[in-house]
Parts: C-alpha cells; sequence; structure tokens
C-alpha cells in the first residue's frame, strides 16, 4: 500500500505573520500580483491589512473581487479574463473558502487553458500543469483551502456544487494569520469552526484514513473541541489562534484521505440553497455521526478521548451516542441552527437533495456505505 501526502511548499504561522507575503512575492521573483478577494473584505479593510503589505514593498498588483459565497462558474470565468487582460503571473488569495478556491480555479485555468469550461475541471481531474503560484492568506478558521488539493465551484446551471480535486492547485506558500481572523462575527466564527471540526471528524472515520492523517485529525479535534467557544464567542485571543492552526492541522489530514457524507450533503444545500457551508455541516454532522457509529465505535471512543469525555465502561453504542451528544452541545451552545426547517429548507426538496449527495465525490469515503433512502433519511431527522 502506498500513501501520498502533499502540503504546502512553505507556510508561516503567526500573528502578524502575513508581513511575509512581502517576502515570498520578491523572493521568487513575481512581477505582478493578482489579489483575489470578496466584496465583504474589501469593505471591512481586511483586504487592506494585505494590500498595504504590497504597497509598501513596491508590488505591483490589481485586485478582483466579483466573488460571492458559495462561489460560480461565472465568478471564476470573470476571474480568468481579468487575470489575463492585466498580465499576471502570480495570486495572493485573500478571503474564507470562497475567494481561495475561486483563486484556485482561476490559477489552474491559467495554465491549463484546455479547461476554460471550468465545469470540465469536475472531480479528481488530471490538468497538465501546475496553477499559477498561488499565495493564500485565509481569513476564516474553517475551510483549510489553503492547504488542501481540493476547490470547490457551484455551477450555477445545474444548480451544483462542483468538488473539483486537483494536486496541481495547492498553494505554493500560505499565511495563517490569526489577526485576520480575529473580527470574525460570532455566526461566521461558529460556522466556519463547526466545518473544521466536521473534516477532522470525517477525515479520521473515512474509509481511506490511516496513521499520519490520523494523528492530524485527532489533533485537531481536539483543539477545536477545546477552543472554539472560546474563540467564537468570547474572542479569546489565544483560542482564535489556536482555532486558526486547528483548522490548518484537520486541512492537512483530510486534504490527504478525503472526507465523507456530511460534505456530500452539506454540498447540495449549498448548491440548492445557497446555505453556508459551515451551517450545513454543523447541522448534519450530529446525524451522519449517529448513523456511521455503528460500523466504526472504536473510532468513536478514540474521539471521545480526544475531546476529553470519560469513554471508560460505555458499551458502543453508548460511545457513539455520548460523543454525538458532545458535538451537539457545542453546536447549541454556539447557537448553530440545529433543524434543516430553521434555516428554511422546504420538506419536499428533500429526497432531491438526496438524489444528488449521493453522487458527490465525498460520499465513497464515508466509513458506512449509504443509499438515497439512508441520505434522505438523515435529511428527515435532521429535518
Ligand atoms: N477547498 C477546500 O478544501 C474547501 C473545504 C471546505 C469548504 N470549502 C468551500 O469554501 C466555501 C466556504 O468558505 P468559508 O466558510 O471560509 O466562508 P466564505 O469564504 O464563503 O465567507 C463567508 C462570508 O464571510 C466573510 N468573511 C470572511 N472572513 C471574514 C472575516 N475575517 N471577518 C468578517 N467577514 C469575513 C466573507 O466576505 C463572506 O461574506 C464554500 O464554498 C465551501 O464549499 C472548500
Ligand atoms: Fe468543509
Amino acid at each position: 500500500m502506498v500513501n501520498r501526502i502533499m502540503l504546502n511548499e512553505t507556510s508561516y504561522f503567526g500573528r502578524g505573520s502575513r508581513e511575509k507575503v512581502a517576502e515570498e512575492i520578491l523572493n521568487r521573483g513575481y512581477q505582478k500580483i493578482l489579489v483575489v478577494t470578496d466584496y465583504n473584505l474589501m469593505d471591512n479593510g481586511l483586504v487592506k491589512m494585505v494590500t498595504d503589505i504590497l504597497d509598501n514593498n513596491g508590488i505591483n498588483y490589481c485586485t478582483y473581487f466579483h466573488i460571492k459565497q458559495n462561489p460560480t462558474v461565472n465568478n471564476v470565468k470573470e476571474g480568468v479574463a481579468f487575470a489575463g487582460e492585466n498580465g499576471i503571473d502570480a495570486i495572493v488569495a485573500v478571503g474564507g473558502g470562497s475567494a481561495i478556491d475561486t483563486a484556485k480555479a482561476i490559477s489552474i485555468i491559467m495554465n491549463n487553458p484546455e479547461h476554460n469550461e471550468v465545469v470540465t475541471l469536475e472531480g479528481a481531474v488530471q490538468t497538465r500543469v501546475k496553477g499559477v503560484p498561488l499565495i493564500a492568506l485565509p481569513t476564516t478558521a474553517g475551510t483549510a483551502a489553503e492547504v488542501t488539493i481540493n476547490y470547490v465551484i457551484t455551477d450555477e446551471n445545474h444548480m451544483k456544487k462542483m468538488v473539483c480535486v486537483d494536486p496541481h492547485d495547492i498553494p505554493v506558500c500560505s499565511i495563517i494569520d490569526p489577526d485576520l481572523m480575529q473580527g470574525m462575527p460570532q455566526q461566521l466564527a461558529a460556522a466556519t469552526g463547526m466545518d473544521a471540526l466536521t473534516h477532522a471528524m470525517e477525515g479520521y472515520i473515512t474509509k481511506a484514513g490511516w496513521l499520519i492523517p490520523d494523528i492530524f485529525h485527532i489533533n485537531a479535534m481536539a483543539l477545536i473541541y477545546k477552543n472554539l467557544e472560546k474563540a467564537a464567542n468570547d474572542k479569546d485571543n489565544i483560542a482564535v489562534e489556536k482555532m486558526a492552526y486547528a483548522q490548518y492541522i484537520a486541512g492537512m489530514g483530510f486534504s490527504n484521505v478525503g472526507l465523507g457524507i456530511v460534505h456530500s450533503m452539506a454540498h447540495s444545500l449549498g448548491a440548492f440553497f445557497d446555505t453556508p457551508h459551515g451551517i450545513a455541516n454543523a447541522l448534519l454532522l450530529p446525524h451522519v455521526l449517529r448513523f456511521n457509529g455503528e460500523v466504526c465505535p472504536d473510532l468513536f471512543r478514540n474521539m471521545g478521548k480526544a475531546f476529553g469525555l470519560n469513554m471508560k465502561g460505555l458499551s458502543d453504542k453508548e460511545a457513539v451516542e455520548e460523543v454525538v451528544e458532545a458535538v451537539q452541545e457545542l453546536s447549541r451552545r454556539l447557537g448553530v441552527p440545529q433543524h434543516l426547517r430553521d434555516i428554511g429548507i422546504p420538506e419536499e426538496m428533500l429526497l432531491a437533495l438526496a438524489e444528488q449527495a449521493i453522487n458527490d465525490p465525498c460520499t465513497p469515503g464515508n466509513p458506512r456505505d449509504v443509499t438515497v433512502d439512508d441520505i434522505h433519511n438523515i435529511y428527515k431527522e435532521a429535518y
């Protein structure tokens, strides 16, 4: 058995580490940078925290920010055209998963123009060459898109989130600066943190799991369980910093082994109803865990221990339930919506959501084999 691990060439961690962006650009000899971000981050001053550094170092750049949450094929196409017009040779992404994923798609298409129809990139596609070099600075503590080999783009014509898996998209450099995450509104910190917890837990129990990613996942989930509430609800400086690293550690794991049906089911919700990714995961996670617990109770015992729960003397069923309840309780304390009906999902759409989720690239990694009926039932439980 041969296993592969892919990570960034270089990554920086720490408050103020964003300053390293100039050094990396200058040392690598890039001449013109495309900054990829979104409207909100232009508005709230976060992008300026990075572009000021470019300005102070005389670095030439232009900015593309026509990106919505759950970014679309059209957002990518416009970005590719803008990049082409401006003759850029490297990209700096500043933002959450939406900005970083769009940057990855632009980077791939620029160097592999035969994929200018973005939909041809769906799934595990063998592109010819690496994308345009990308430096990623995450502003949310959730997706770990700065270290993963995946990006997720919504095909608005088919109401579908395309999961694109391609080692050629991995950022050459990522800069994890907790200062860029400190100001997240409570709801955003809570939702993105629950996304990170989902990565750690789904990555740990996925079929492809093995020793090295397991180490990342167990440590990530321990850190997230202990720090997410303090980071999101109290904006505690140390907890925010630990969440920044924990979500990255989870990314080091899941990017190399895949996920499971929490993500498949969340992708359908994002595609049909534009549900924020973290909210969708948080809401579905306890229900999917309960379903999966039947086939891997020992892994649930390990996850419970990572959370610091007392798992001694519990039957398999009780051990699974202990972990599920801990996750549900955390999500309640964070004020995350608990039912699909609370976020306006029509009950009559649940079957259509399930029919799409069964074909998601994350589904085969789920530890328990599933049918459309199983997924439909889990949606109904979450309703
Ligand atoms: N590439 C991957 O491996 C991967 C993994 C999981 C999810 N995703 C994808 O990432 C996307 C979700 O990304 P996300 O959860 O990071 O959210 P996001 O990028 O969609 O951002 C959500 C909103 O929060 C705002 N925001 C971001 N940082 C902020 C900050 N520090 N302060 C204030 N506002 C801020 C953004 O402007 C945006 O309006 C989804 O499309 C999801 O499918 C990708
Ligand atoms: Fe995710």
